[in-house]
Protein backbone atom coordinates (compact mmCIF):
# COMPACT_ATOMS: atom_id res chain seq x y z
CA UNK A 1 0.00 0.00 0.00
CA UNK A 2 1.16 3.54 -0.67
CA UNK A 3 0.47 6.72 0.74
CA UNK A 4 1.16 10.19 -0.80
CA UNK A 5 1.37 13.01 1.57
CA UNK A 6 -0.18 15.39 -0.53
CA UNK A 7 -0.53 19.78 -0.67
CA UNK A 8 2.39 20.38 2.01
CA UNK A 9 5.75 22.58 1.79
CA UNK A 10 8.90 20.23 2.48
CA UNK A 11 11.22 21.90 4.96
CA UNK A 12 14.40 19.95 4.96
CA UNK A 13 17.81 21.60 6.47
CA UNK A 14 18.85 22.95 3.44
CA UNK A 15 15.56 23.20 1.42
CA UNK A 16 12.10 24.57 1.23
CA UNK A 17 9.76 23.34 -1.85
CA UNK A 18 6.19 22.55 -2.61
CA UNK A 19 6.16 18.89 -3.36
CA UNK A 20 4.15 16.08 -2.80
CA UNK A 21 6.16 12.47 -1.31
CA UNK A 22 5.32 9.57 -1.61
CA UNK A 23 5.64 6.67 0.64
CA UNK A 24 6.08 2.88 -0.10
CA UNK A 25 7.29 -0.41 1.99
CA UNK A 26 8.12 2.30 4.77
CA UNK A 27 10.33 4.20 2.31
CA UNK A 28 10.16 7.46 0.83
CA UNK A 29 9.84 6.38 -2.98
CA UNK A 30 9.33 9.75 -5.17
CA UNK A 31 9.13 13.47 -4.52
CA UNK A 32 7.42 16.04 -6.57
CA UNK A 33 4.32 17.56 -8.01
CA UNK A 34 0.54 15.91 -8.03
CA UNK A 35 1.51 12.34 -6.95
CA UNK A 36 -1.46 9.95 -6.10
CA UNK A 37 -1.43 6.89 -3.96
CA UNK A 38 -3.66 4.09 -2.21
CA UNK A 39 -3.74 6.61 0.89
CA UNK A 40 -3.30 10.48 0.62
CA UNK A 41 -2.60 12.55 3.81
CA UNK A 42 -3.79 16.08 3.73
CA UNK A 43 -0.91 18.52 4.54
CA UNK A 44 -2.10 21.62 3.08
CA UNK A 45 -0.92 24.51 5.15
CA UNK A 46 2.17 22.16 6.93
CA UNK A 47 5.37 21.83 6.53
CA UNK A 48 6.85 18.23 5.98
CA UNK A 49 9.86 17.78 7.55
CA UNK A 50 12.35 15.01 8.77
CA UNK A 51 11.08 13.57 11.99
CA UNK A 52 12.47 14.65 14.62
CA UNK A 53 15.76 12.41 16.14
CA UNK A 54 16.44 12.87 20.28
CA UNK A 55 20.02 11.49 20.62
CA UNK A 56 19.74 11.95 24.23
CA UNK A 57 17.09 9.82 26.05
CA UNK A 58 17.10 7.14 29.50
CA UNK A 59 14.31 4.76 29.06
CA UNK A 60 13.72 2.77 32.18
CA UNK A 61 17.07 3.66 33.59
CA UNK A 62 18.67 2.01 36.13
CA UNK A 63 19.67 5.10 38.31
CA UNK A 64 19.69 6.48 41.92
CA UNK A 65 18.19 3.80 43.65
CA UNK A 66 14.85 3.39 41.34
CA UNK A 67 14.41 3.13 37.30
CA UNK A 68 12.88 6.11 35.58
CA UNK A 69 9.28 5.83 34.99
CA UNK A 70 8.99 6.29 30.91
CA UNK A 71 10.13 3.03 29.16
CA UNK A 72 10.33 1.96 25.67
CA UNK A 73 6.76 2.04 25.12
CA UNK A 74 5.28 5.36 26.64
CA UNK A 75 8.64 6.50 26.12
CA UNK A 76 8.87 6.11 22.20
CA UNK A 77 4.72 7.26 22.10
CA UNK A 78 5.53 10.69 23.90
CA UNK A 79 8.18 11.43 21.14
CA UNK A 80 6.14 10.14 18.06
CA UNK A 81 3.45 12.66 19.54
CA UNK A 82 5.73 15.62 19.36
CA UNK A 83 6.89 14.43 16.27
CA UNK A 84 9.85 12.97 17.11
CA UNK A 85 10.43 9.54 14.96
CA UNK A 86 13.61 8.06 16.28
CA UNK A 87 15.49 8.54 20.16
CA UNK A 88 18.62 7.33 21.35
CA UNK A 89 19.20 5.86 24.54
CA UNK A 90 22.19 4.30 26.75
CA UNK A 91 23.29 0.96 27.62
CA UNK A 92 24.96 1.16 31.16
CA UNK A 93 27.20 -1.43 32.60
CA UNK A 94 27.58 -1.56 35.78
CA UNK A 95 30.99 -0.85 36.88
CA UNK A 96 32.43 -4.43 36.29
CA UNK A 97 29.93 -5.74 33.99
CA UNK A 98 30.58 -6.87 30.49
CA UNK A 99 29.51 -4.55 27.77
CA UNK A 100 27.82 -7.55 26.14
CA UNK A 101 25.51 -8.71 28.73
CA UNK A 102 24.67 -4.63 29.42
CA UNK A 103 23.60 -4.55 25.94
CA UNK A 104 21.50 -7.85 26.39
CA UNK A 105 19.10 -6.11 28.92
CA UNK A 106 19.04 -3.01 26.93
CA UNK A 107 17.71 -5.53 23.77
CA UNK A 108 15.61 -7.22 26.19
CA UNK A 109 13.74 -3.48 27.54
CA UNK A 110 13.36 -1.77 23.98
CA UNK A 111 11.23 -4.56 22.23
CA UNK A 112 7.86 -2.55 22.96
CA UNK A 113 9.55 0.45 20.98
CA UNK A 114 7.12 2.47 19.00
CA UNK A 115 9.60 3.98 16.98
CA UNK A 116 12.68 3.29 15.76
CA UNK A 117 15.62 3.21 18.51
CA UNK A 118 19.45 3.22 18.50
CA UNK A 119 21.94 2.91 21.61
CA UNK A 120 25.00 4.41 22.86
CA UNK A 121 27.56 2.69 25.06
CA UNK A 122 28.55 3.65 28.27
CA UNK A 123 32.25 3.37 29.71
CA UNK A 124 31.69 2.91 33.35
CA UNK A 125 34.89 1.02 33.85
CA UNK A 126 38.10 0.52 32.56
CA UNK A 127 39.84 -3.00 31.72
CA UNK A 128 41.34 -4.98 29.24
CA UNK A 129 37.60 -6.97 29.04
CA UNK A 130 35.91 -3.31 27.94
CA UNK A 131 39.00 -2.45 25.27
CA UNK A 132 38.13 -5.80 23.97
CA UNK A 133 34.26 -5.83 23.67
CA UNK A 134 34.36 -2.14 22.69
CA UNK A 135 35.51 -3.72 19.10
CA UNK A 136 32.53 -6.20 19.45
CA UNK A 137 30.08 -3.69 20.00
CA UNK A 138 31.42 -1.44 16.97
CA UNK A 139 31.96 -3.94 14.58
CA UNK A 140 29.09 -6.49 15.40
CA UNK A 141 26.59 -4.20 17.37
CA UNK A 142 25.85 -1.65 15.36
CA UNK A 143 27.44 0.88 18.17
CA UNK A 144 29.58 3.93 17.21
CA UNK A 145 29.66 6.00 20.09
CA UNK A 146 30.71 5.94 23.73
CA UNK A 147 29.66 7.97 26.65
CA UNK A 148 31.71 8.94 30.01
CA UNK A 149 30.25 10.39 32.88
CA UNK A 150 32.65 12.74 34.45
CA UNK A 151 30.17 13.26 36.99
CA UNK A 152 27.99 10.55 39.76
CA UNK A 153 31.13 9.97 41.42
CA UNK A 154 31.13 6.39 43.45
CA UNK A 155 28.29 5.22 40.53
CA UNK A 156 28.84 6.24 36.64
CA UNK A 157 32.14 8.25 37.26
CA UNK A 158 35.16 7.75 34.74
CA UNK A 159 38.77 9.85 35.52
CA UNK A 160 40.48 11.41 33.13
CA UNK A 161 43.18 8.23 32.68
CA UNK A 162 40.67 6.16 32.15
CA UNK A 163 38.69 8.63 29.71
CA UNK A 164 42.11 8.58 27.74
CA UNK A 165 42.16 5.35 27.40
CA UNK A 166 38.89 4.84 26.45
CA UNK A 167 38.74 8.13 23.85
CA UNK A 168 42.18 6.89 22.21
CA UNK A 169 40.33 3.53 21.85
CA UNK A 170 37.27 4.84 20.39
CA UNK A 171 39.66 6.94 18.06
CA UNK A 172 40.87 3.49 16.25
CA UNK A 173 37.59 2.42 15.96
CA UNK A 174 35.93 5.13 14.49
CA UNK A 175 33.74 5.72 17.30
CA UNK A 176 33.08 9.08 18.79
CA UNK A 177 33.20 9.46 22.27
CA UNK A 178 30.85 11.32 24.42
CA UNK A 179 30.78 12.97 27.74
CA UNK A 180 28.34 14.30 30.67
CA UNK A 181 30.40 17.33 31.52
CA UNK A 182 30.84 18.29 35.25
CA UNK A 183 33.45 17.70 37.75
CA UNK A 184 32.37 15.27 40.07
CA UNK A 185 34.89 15.42 42.62
CA UNK A 186 33.94 18.98 42.83
CA UNK A 187 30.42 18.34 42.76
CA UNK A 188 30.96 15.20 45.74
CA UNK A 189 32.71 17.90 47.69
CA UNK A 190 30.26 20.75 47.28
CA UNK A 191 27.20 18.54 48.18
CA UNK A 192 28.86 17.00 51.32
CA UNK A 193 29.66 20.83 52.81
CA UNK A 194 26.43 22.03 51.83
CA UNK A 195 24.73 19.23 53.35
CA UNK A 196 26.89 19.68 56.29
CA UNK A 197 25.25 23.57 56.45
CA UNK A 198 21.97 22.24 56.79
CA UNK A 199 21.15 23.13 52.84
CA UNK A 200 19.15 20.18 51.86
CA UNK A 201 16.24 21.14 49.81
CA UNK A 202 16.60 20.84 46.02
CA UNK A 203 17.94 24.27 45.18
CA UNK A 204 20.83 23.04 47.06
CA UNK A 205 21.29 20.87 43.80
CA UNK A 206 21.97 23.91 41.78
CA UNK A 207 24.08 25.28 44.16
CA UNK A 208 26.42 22.26 43.92
CA UNK A 209 26.87 22.29 40.35
CA UNK A 210 28.17 25.84 39.06
CA UNK A 211 28.48 26.50 35.65
CA UNK A 212 32.84 26.57 35.86
CA UNK A 213 32.51 23.00 36.98
CA UNK A 214 30.76 22.39 34.00
CA UNK A 215 33.08 24.26 31.72
CA UNK A 216 36.14 22.85 33.58
CA UNK A 217 35.26 19.66 32.76
CA UNK A 218 34.28 20.13 29.57
CA UNK A 219 37.06 22.22 28.57
CA UNK A 220 39.07 19.12 30.01
CA UNK A 221 37.20 16.07 27.79
CA UNK A 222 38.12 18.75 24.57
CA UNK A 223 41.58 18.62 25.71
CA UNK A 224 41.90 14.32 26.17
CA UNK A 225 40.33 14.10 22.99
CA UNK A 226 42.42 16.17 20.91
CA UNK A 227 45.76 14.73 22.38
CA UNK A 228 44.36 11.30 21.65
CA UNK A 229 42.92 12.64 18.03
CA UNK A 230 39.48 11.46 18.51
CA UNK A 231 36.12 13.66 17.79
CA UNK A 232 34.35 14.85 20.88
CA UNK A 233 30.21 15.56 21.55
CA UNK A 234 29.57 17.04 24.65
CA UNK A 235 25.83 16.28 25.65
CA UNK A 236 23.57 18.68 27.74
CA UNK A 237 25.55 21.48 27.34
CA UNK A 238 23.96 24.16 29.43
CA UNK A 239 26.34 27.16 29.97
CA UNK A 240 28.13 29.39 28.60
CA UNK A 241 31.51 28.07 29.98
CA UNK A 242 30.84 25.09 28.59
CA UNK A 243 29.75 26.58 24.86
CA UNK A 244 33.17 28.85 25.09
CA UNK A 245 35.04 25.98 25.74
CA UNK A 246 33.33 23.86 22.60
CA UNK A 247 33.42 27.21 20.20
CA UNK A 248 37.02 27.86 20.95
CA UNK A 249 38.11 24.83 20.19
CA UNK A 250 36.04 24.24 17.16
CA UNK A 251 37.72 27.81 16.08
CA UNK A 252 40.58 26.32 16.74
CA UNK A 253 39.61 23.20 14.45
CA UNK A 254 38.68 20.28 16.62
CA UNK A 255 35.73 18.19 15.65
CA UNK A 256 33.21 19.04 18.51
CA UNK A 257 30.04 18.82 19.14
CA UNK A 258 27.72 20.42 21.59
CA UNK A 259 24.00 19.14 22.38
CA UNK A 260 21.90 21.94 24.30
CA UNK A 261 18.79 20.64 25.87
CA UNK A 262 14.88 22.46 25.55
CA UNK A 263 14.86 22.64 29.01
CA UNK A 264 18.18 24.90 29.62
CA UNK A 265 17.24 26.71 26.35
CA UNK A 266 13.74 27.43 27.64
CA UNK A 267 13.31 27.10 31.76
CA UNK A 268 15.57 28.93 33.85
CA UNK A 269 17.55 28.70 37.74
CA UNK A 270 14.47 30.49 39.40
CA UNK A 271 12.53 27.52 39.08
CA UNK A 272 14.77 26.16 42.24
CA UNK A 273 13.59 28.78 44.18
CA UNK A 274 9.92 27.82 44.22
CA UNK A 275 8.52 27.14 47.74
CA UNK A 276 7.08 24.36 46.91
CA UNK A 277 9.15 21.16 47.23
CA UNK A 278 8.08 19.35 44.55
CA UNK A 279 7.89 21.65 41.77
CA UNK A 280 11.84 22.27 42.63
CA UNK A 281 12.46 18.79 43.29
CA UNK A 282 10.89 17.90 39.94
CA UNK A 283 13.35 20.50 38.35
CA UNK A 284 16.23 18.72 39.83
CA UNK A 285 18.60 17.34 36.87
CA UNK A 286 22.58 17.55 35.99
CA UNK A 287 23.09 20.06 35.19
CA UNK A 288 20.63 22.29 36.43
CA UNK A 289 19.06 24.85 34.69
CA UNK A 290 20.66 28.32 35.07
CA UNK A 291 19.88 31.65 34.26
CA UNK A 292 19.24 34.09 31.44
CA UNK A 293 22.51 34.84 30.51
CA UNK A 294 23.37 31.38 29.82
CA UNK A 295 20.23 30.96 28.02
CA UNK A 296 21.15 33.97 25.42
CA UNK A 297 24.64 31.83 24.93
CA UNK A 298 23.14 28.34 24.04
CA UNK A 299 20.81 30.10 21.94
CA UNK A 300 23.59 32.37 20.19
CA UNK A 301 25.03 28.99 19.74
CA UNK A 302 22.56 27.33 18.03
CA UNK A 303 22.34 30.17 15.76
CA UNK A 304 25.81 30.77 15.28
CA UNK A 305 26.33 26.51 14.63
CA UNK A 306 28.94 26.61 17.41
CA UNK A 307 26.02 24.43 19.23
CA UNK A 308 24.31 21.95 16.85
CA UNK A 309 21.64 19.33 18.24
CA UNK A 310 18.99 20.10 20.74
CA UNK A 311 18.26 16.85 22.77
CA UNK A 312 15.83 16.40 26.09
CA UNK A 313 17.97 14.11 28.25
CA UNK A 314 14.25 12.87 28.57
CA UNK A 315 14.58 10.83 32.06
CA UNK A 316 11.31 11.18 33.94
CA UNK A 317 10.78 10.03 37.53
CA UNK A 318 7.75 10.66 38.72
CA UNK A 319 7.00 13.07 42.01
CA UNK A 320 6.67 9.77 45.05
CA UNK A 321 10.28 8.76 43.41
CA UNK A 322 11.74 12.59 43.67
CA UNK A 323 10.55 12.29 47.20
CA UNK A 324 13.09 9.70 47.87
CA UNK A 325 15.32 12.95 48.69
CA UNK A 326 13.29 14.84 50.99
CA UNK A 327 15.83 16.01 53.62
CA UNK A 328 18.82 15.18 51.46
CA UNK A 329 18.88 16.75 47.96
CA UNK A 330 21.35 14.28 46.96
CA UNK A 331 19.06 11.58 47.13
CA UNK A 332 16.29 13.61 44.55
CA UNK A 333 16.80 11.09 40.76
CA UNK A 334 18.16 12.95 38.58
CA UNK A 335 16.24 14.00 36.08
CA UNK A 336 13.25 15.51 33.74
CA UNK A 337 11.08 14.50 31.11
CA UNK A 338 10.73 16.85 27.81
CA UNK A 339 10.04 14.14 24.70
CA UNK A 340 6.63 15.34 23.65
CA UNK A 341 7.55 18.87 24.20
CA UNK A 342 10.73 19.15 22.26
CA UNK A 343 9.75 20.37 18.94
CA UNK A 344 6.37 22.27 19.69
CA UNK A 345 8.95 24.36 22.72
CA UNK A 346 11.71 24.89 20.37
CA UNK A 347 9.10 26.03 17.40
CA UNK A 348 7.46 27.82 19.49
CA UNK A 349 10.49 29.65 21.68
CA UNK A 350 12.98 29.74 18.74
CA UNK A 351 11.37 29.89 15.02
CA UNK A 352 8.06 31.64 15.99
CA UNK A 353 10.10 34.64 17.97
CA UNK A 354 12.76 34.65 14.47
CA UNK A 355 15.53 33.03 16.73
CA UNK A 356 16.19 30.09 14.30
CA UNK A 357 15.02 29.59 10.82
CA UNK A 358 12.68 26.47 10.05
CA UNK A 359 15.56 24.80 8.22
CA UNK A 360 18.04 25.55 11.03
CA UNK A 361 15.05 24.08 13.40
CA UNK A 362 15.40 20.62 11.34
CA UNK A 363 18.78 20.60 11.33
CA UNK A 364 18.93 21.04 15.05
CA UNK A 365 16.10 18.35 15.97
CA UNK A 366 17.10 15.96 13.14
CA UNK A 367 19.39 16.45 10.52
CA UNK A 368 22.42 17.50 12.49
CA UNK A 369 22.36 14.35 14.47
CA UNK A 370 22.19 11.74 11.64
CA UNK A 371 25.01 13.10 10.02
CA UNK A 372 26.92 13.38 13.62
CA UNK A 373 25.09 9.50 14.51
CA UNK A 374 26.30 8.36 10.64
CA UNK A 375 23.04 7.63 10.15
CA UNK A 376 22.13 10.46 7.37
CA UNK A 377 20.68 10.13 4.61
CA UNK A 378 18.47 7.20 5.95
CA UNK A 379 17.07 9.00 8.83
CA UNK A 380 17.37 13.11 9.25
CA UNK A 381 16.27 13.50 5.06
CA UNK A 382 13.74 14.22 3.16
CA UNK A 383 15.19 12.35 -0.27
CA UNK A 384 13.82 9.18 -2.41
CA UNK A 385 14.95 6.47 -0.05
CA UNK A 386 15.45 7.78 3.16
CA UNK A 387 13.04 6.01 5.73
CA UNK A 388 9.54 7.70 5.59
CA UNK A 389 10.05 8.99 9.25
CA UNK A 390 7.96 12.10 8.56
CA UNK A 391 6.40 14.45 10.52
CA UNK A 392 3.77 16.92 8.76
CA UNK A 393 4.18 19.82 10.91
CA UNK A 394 1.01 22.23 11.21
CA UNK A 395 2.62 25.97 12.52
CA UNK A 396 -1.02 26.77 13.64
CA UNK A 397 -2.09 24.17 15.75
CA UNK A 398 -1.84 24.97 19.29
CA UNK A 399 -2.20 23.50 22.52
CA UNK A 400 -1.49 24.46 26.30
CA UNK A 401 1.26 21.92 28.26
CA UNK A 402 -0.62 19.96 30.27
CA UNK A 403 0.54 16.81 31.86
CA UNK A 404 -3.06 15.65 32.16
CA UNK A 405 -2.99 15.44 28.40
CA UNK A 406 0.16 14.40 27.89
CA UNK A 407 1.50 10.68 26.80
CA UNK A 408 4.62 10.59 29.15
CA UNK A 409 3.89 8.24 32.37
CA UNK A 410 4.94 11.25 34.98
CA UNK A 411 2.78 12.74 36.83
CA UNK A 412 3.99 16.26 36.47
CA UNK A 413 5.66 18.10 33.43
CA UNK A 414 8.14 20.58 33.92
CA UNK A 415 6.66 22.72 31.04
CA UNK A 416 3.27 22.92 32.39
CA UNK A 417 1.01 25.94 31.27
CA UNK A 418 3.43 26.79 28.26
CA UNK A 419 1.39 27.79 25.00
CA UNK A 420 2.96 26.28 21.99
CA UNK A 421 1.61 26.68 18.54
CA UNK A 422 3.82 24.47 15.82
CA UNK A 423 2.31 21.01 16.35
CA UNK A 424 1.96 17.41 14.24
CA UNK A 425 -0.67 16.85 12.34
CA UNK A 426 0.94 13.79 11.60
CA UNK A 427 3.78 11.45 12.45
CA UNK A 428 4.70 8.73 10.52
CA UNK A 429 7.00 6.15 11.80
CA UNK A 430 8.54 4.37 8.48
CA UNK A 431 5.87 5.22 7.01
CA UNK A 432 3.14 4.03 9.49
CA UNK A 433 0.97 6.68 10.71
CA UNK A 434 1.19 7.12 14.47
CA UNK A 435 -0.11 10.36 15.39
CA UNK A 436 -3.11 11.85 13.66
CA UNK A 437 -3.53 15.93 15.09
CA UNK A 438 -5.21 14.14 19.00
CA UNK A 439 -5.22 10.67 17.91
CA UNK A 440 -2.54 8.21 18.87
CA UNK A 441 -2.45 5.16 16.62
CA UNK A 442 1.27 3.63 17.84
CA UNK A 443 2.29 0.18 17.26
CA UNK A 444 3.82 -1.58 20.16
CA UNK A 445 7.26 -3.47 18.38
CA UNK A 446 7.21 -1.28 15.77
CA UNK A 447 9.97 0.64 16.53
CA UNK A 448 13.50 -1.05 15.22
CA UNK A 449 16.93 -1.37 16.43
CA UNK A 450 18.92 1.06 13.85
CA UNK A 451 22.91 0.20 13.59
CA UNK A 452 25.38 2.87 13.51
CA UNK A 453 28.87 2.13 11.28
CA UNK A 454 31.55 3.88 12.41
CA UNK A 455 33.22 7.31 11.19
CA UNK A 456 35.98 6.12 8.88
CA UNK A 457 36.70 9.44 7.39
CA UNK A 458 36.61 11.66 10.74
CA UNK A 459 38.41 9.16 12.75
CA UNK A 460 40.83 8.37 9.74
CA UNK A 461 41.53 12.15 8.95
CA UNK A 462 42.15 12.81 12.87
CA UNK A 463 44.49 10.14 13.12
CA UNK A 464 46.57 10.85 9.56
CA UNK A 465 47.06 14.04 11.36
CA UNK A 466 48.37 12.23 14.58
CA UNK A 467 50.46 10.45 12.90
CA UNK A 468 51.84 13.22 10.76
CA UNK A 469 52.57 15.53 14.09
CA UNK A 470 53.58 12.54 15.97
CA UNK A 471 56.60 13.19 18.23
CA UNK A 472 59.76 12.05 16.52
CA UNK A 473 63.10 11.22 18.11
CA UNK A 474 66.15 13.15 16.42
CA UNK A 475 67.93 10.98 14.53
CA UNK A 476 72.02 12.64 15.40
CA UNK A 477 74.89 11.51 14.00
CA UNK A 478 78.08 12.68 16.40
CA UNK A 479 77.20 11.61 19.88
CA UNK A 480 79.24 13.19 22.95
CA UNK A 481 80.16 10.93 25.08
CA UNK A 482 78.18 10.47 28.77
CA UNK A 483 79.41 11.99 31.92
CA UNK A 484 82.45 13.92 33.25
O1 LIG B 1 19.93 14.61 35.50
C1 LIG B 1 20.10 13.95 34.51
N1 LIG B 1 20.60 14.52 33.44
N2 LIG B 1 19.75 12.62 34.52
C2 LIG B 1 19.99 11.68 33.52
C3 LIG B 1 21.39 11.16 33.54
C4 LIG B 1 22.34 12.13 32.88
O2 LIG B 1 23.22 12.66 33.53
O3 LIG B 1 22.21 12.39 31.69
ZN1 LIG C 1 42.30 6.26 37.47
ZN1 LIG D 1 24.29 13.46 31.95
ZN1 LIG E 1 21.43 11.87 30.13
Amino acid sequence: MTTVIKGGTIVTADLTYKADVKIDGGRIVEIGPNLSGDETLDATGCYVMPGGIDPHVHLEMPFMGTYSSDDFESGTRAGLAGGTTMVVDFCLPSPGQSLLEALQMWDNKSTRANADYSFHMAITWWGEQVFDEMEIVVKEKGINTFKHFMAYKGALMVDDDEMFSSFQRCAALGALPLVHAENGDVVAQMQAKLLAEGNNGPEAHAYSRPAELEGEATNRAIIIANAVGAPLYVVHTSCEQAHEAIRRARQNGMRVYGEPLIQHLTLDDSEYANPDWDHAARRVMSPPFRNKLHQDSLWAGLQSGSLQVVATDHCAFTTAQKRTGVGDFTKIPNGTGGLEDRMPMLWTYGVATGRITMNEFVAVTSTNIAKILNIYPRKGAILVGADADIVVWDPKRSKTISAASQQSAIDYNVFEGKAVTGLPRYTLTRGHVAIEETTIKTREGHGQFIAREPFPAVSSALTKWKEVTAPRKVQRSGIPASGV
